[in-house]
């Protein structure tokens, strides 16, 4: 009997469970009715009367060690599982911070909405182009400065044949290049996307930033057309009272070409630092589509004509939240950032 009952208290003493269920299989094992110690207690009469004492204390300290220790295993699910009590289980883990959108989203949505609203939709194509599509087809000459080592970012140049080079776009003209092979007008898009040049960063140049380029062609466009939307667009843009003035310029891609100013929202046009005193801010490039671009892209510039425009999206946000060096927006600061939470 005293060697049944050591067994049994070694192994209580050893015992474990690794869920509520095995804990309840041991209780039933030793102390229920029909358990280990009750049989011993059973048994107990049988024991001769001069041993009775030892083995009743023995039999007793069995008894408690499984109950103790029964009851701390038991604690310890209860501890882990169901002590809930004076917490709340539907906080969030943690404060959830909310991002903010980025100033360079903000106002790209708020272009791509005010030309969404005249028609234009959204037309998109690979960072990673070709020469073709980026300079040949946009009437750039093979010995056109713009493909100069100063500002193209070359994946793969070919030093024989300039138009095999493949390079990182240099604006998104070159999605116009795209949509205008496969399609046929009357076209109205606008085409944003980042675009990459070879420049030394500083506060007011970048190796990349983004544009947003329109292109409208159809019968019988012309440059009223397009100073009418960029007039409609300036004053949606920077309010009711601004006022456009275009510039003849020239890019190879568009003739006539223009370079496009609105009045320094600063001063209200009467001369600042800002504005150098002019009155005036440059804010984007266009012309009427070159004929020879049309036809190079699958258009018979005979029966159609069509104007582009294109704008840095980094330059109008500048112009609209005066961020004075242009690094701020690729350098994740959250400060920064932040000020923005509220834009939209
Ligand atoms: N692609 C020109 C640039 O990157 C901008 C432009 C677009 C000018 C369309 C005229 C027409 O500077």
């Amino acid at each position: 009997m005293l060697a049944k009952i050591e067994e049994l208290l070694q192994e209580v003493e050893g015992m474990s469970a690794g869920n509520a269920e095995e804990l309840e299989a041991l209780r039933i094992k030793y102390l229920s009715k029909k358990g280990a110690i009750n049989a011993l207690m059973a048994d107990f009469r049988n024991v001769p009367a001069d041993q009775k004492k030892e083995v009743g204390m023995r039999l007793n300290e069995l008894k408690n060690r499984a109950q103790e220790k029964i009851a701390a295993l038991k604690e310890r699910f209860d501890n882990q599982d169901n002590n809930t009590e004076g917490i709340d289980l539907t906080r969030t883990a943690y404060p959830i911070e909310l991002g903010t959108r980025h100033p360079l989203s903000i106002v790209r949505n708020e272009i791509i909405d005010i030309f969404g609203r005249m028609g234009f939709t959204i037309a998109e194509g690979p960072e990673v182009e070709d020469d073709l599509h980026v300079f040949t087809k946009l009437n750039f000459a093979a010995d056109h400065p713009a493909r100069d080592m100063q500002d193209t970012f070359f994946v793969e140049s070919n030093a024989e044949d300039v138009t095999k080079n493949i390079i990182l776009r240099t604006h998104t003209s070159s999605v116009q290049a795209r949509v205008m092979e496969k399609t046929q007008p009357p076209i109205r898009v606008i085409c944003p996307g980042r675009v990459y040049r070879n420049e030394a960063i500083s506060y007011r140049a970048h190796c990349f930033f983004h544009q947003i380029e329109g292109l409208y062609v159809d019968k019988n466009v012309s440059f009223t057309d397009l100073k009418q939307v960029l007039l409609q667009f300036a004053q949606e843009m920077f309010g009711p009272e601004t006022k456009i003035r275009l510039r003849p310029s020239y890019f190879p891609f568009t003739e006539p070409s223009a370079e496009m100013d609105i009045s320094c929202d600063i001063c209200g046009g009467k001369g600042c630092p800002f504005c150098k005193y002019t009155g005036w801010v440059e804010i984007l490039g266009c012309g009427m589509v070159d004929p020879a671009v049309l036809d190079a892209c699958g258009i018979d510039s005979k029966v159609y004509s069509g104007y582009a425009f294109g704008l840095g999206v980094e330059r109008i946000t500048n112009l609209k939240y005066k961020v004075k060096d242009l690094r701020m927006f690729s350098e994740n600061d959250t400060r920064f950032l932040e000020e923005f939470e509220s834009a939209n």
